[in-house]
């Protein structure tokens, strides 16, 4: 049997750790296991590229970040549209004929899920493995390269809490993760932050004035915030998410957090400093933890592979690896509960989400 692997959209820590996961799964338990990696994700298969991926080619990756197959994104709107006479999805369909491919290895995000269930229902077989630091792929408890993104970021707002005691200073810690709050609230959780902001709970900048000052007024001479890059005032909510970006661009601001900032500092009179971790939260070595779940998932997945078992994508359920149809999950996020167990329970120990 032929097999192809690819890496699609952003990347994380862990998805060396499938390739090779897969690769070694594959090697001890199908015979004459032909594997060959697609290079730039959807790219790669767009233009019918490939190279062979052999046994030492997995050696010494399980602690590697990115990806040695390279990545890209390629816009989920744009795969049917047709252009020189034929679509980005008729010709990943072509290639995969073409490669001679008995079954694709898709390791990526919400994105990614979409256009393999795509690729499904054109007649690929196609299995999926969930991918991300956001953590908001729906039908898995969670994602790969998440556990990785919540330890750097964690340590990051360890580093910045010291500085931030040091001048008596509110630092507000900018977090990866524009439609979901997972990475923000974990980590925030984790690093001990005395506030978080994230998409599902829209804040009020008065509610996060106040609650800074009722802190500073109680003796806390330093306040950490922890906010989303996809954190949204109350009062944006009404605006379609292409709207909030225009103003925020007028703003010179891809974000709230810089624009937050400058409001706190001026209402409350404290010194305030914004930090954005960005892709730090995506690079570099990834925590045992993902080693080990990346190691499941993947040898999940080609396990998937060998039985015949298509159209589908590992996933994480209780401490169980599990699979779901693509068709079932392509298209949905999963969402922090601003009502559940988390989120009640940071707030029962004082932590705000301003509102
Ligand atoms: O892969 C997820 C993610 O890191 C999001 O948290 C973030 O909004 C986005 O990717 C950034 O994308 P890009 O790599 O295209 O800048």
């Amino acid at each position: 049997m032929k097999f192809g692997i690819l890496t699609s959209g952003g990347d994380c820590s862990g998805l060396n750790a499938v390739i090779r996961a897969i690769g070694l799964y594959l090697e001890e338990n199908v015979r004459d296991a032909e594997i060959v990696g697609i290079p730039d994700g959807y790219g790669g298969l767009i233009r019918g590229e490939s190279f062979p991926l052999r046994r030492n080619d997995f050696e010494n990756i399980i602690g590697l970040g990115g990806t040695i197959l390279r990545t890209s994104r390629q816009p989920y709107k744009l795969m049917t549209v047709s252009e020189n006479g034929s679509s980005r999805l008729e010709r990943m369909c072509e290639n995969y004929r073409k490669m001679g491919l008995d079954c694709l290895f898709t390791l990526g995000g919400a994105g990614t899920h979409k256009t393999a269930a795509l690729l499904s229902m054109e007649g690929c077989n196609v299995v999926g493995v969930p991918k991300t630091i956001d953590n908001d792929i729906y039908g898995t408890d969670v994602t790969f390269g998440f556990q990785t993104a919540v330890e750097v970021a964690t340590e990051a707002i360890d580093r910045i809490r010291t500085t931030a005691a040091s001048h008596s200073r509110t630092m507000l810690v900018e977090i990866m993760g524009n439609k979901a709050g997972w990475l923000t609230l974990y980590t925030g959780i984790a690093a001990g932050a005395d506030m978080i902001l994230i998409p599902e709970i829209p804040f009020s900048v008065d509610a996060v004035c106040d609650f800074v000052a009722a802190q500073r007024r109680s003796g806390k001479t330093h306040t950490i915030v922890a906010v989303a890059e996809g954190a949204v005032l109350a009062s944006e909510v009404k605006f379609k998410r292409s709207e909030r970006v225009f103003v925020r661009t007028e703003r010179g601001e891809n974000t709230v957090t810089q624009h937050l900032a400058e409001i706190l500092q001026e209402r409350t009179g404290f010194e305030t400093r914004t930090s954005v971790l960005g892709y730090l939260q995506r690079g570099g070595t990834p925590c045992a933890y993902d080693r080990l779940l990346s190691t499941r998932l993947g040898g999940f997945a080609a396990k998937l592979a060998a039985d015949g078992k298509f159209g589908v994508t590992a996933a994480v359920s209780g401490n169980r690896i599990t699979f779901n149809a693509l068709t079932d999950i392509a298209g949905k996020y999963k969402f922090v509960d601003p009502e559940g167990d988390t989120v009640r329970f940071a707030k029962s120990i004082g932590i705000g989400f301003g509102i």
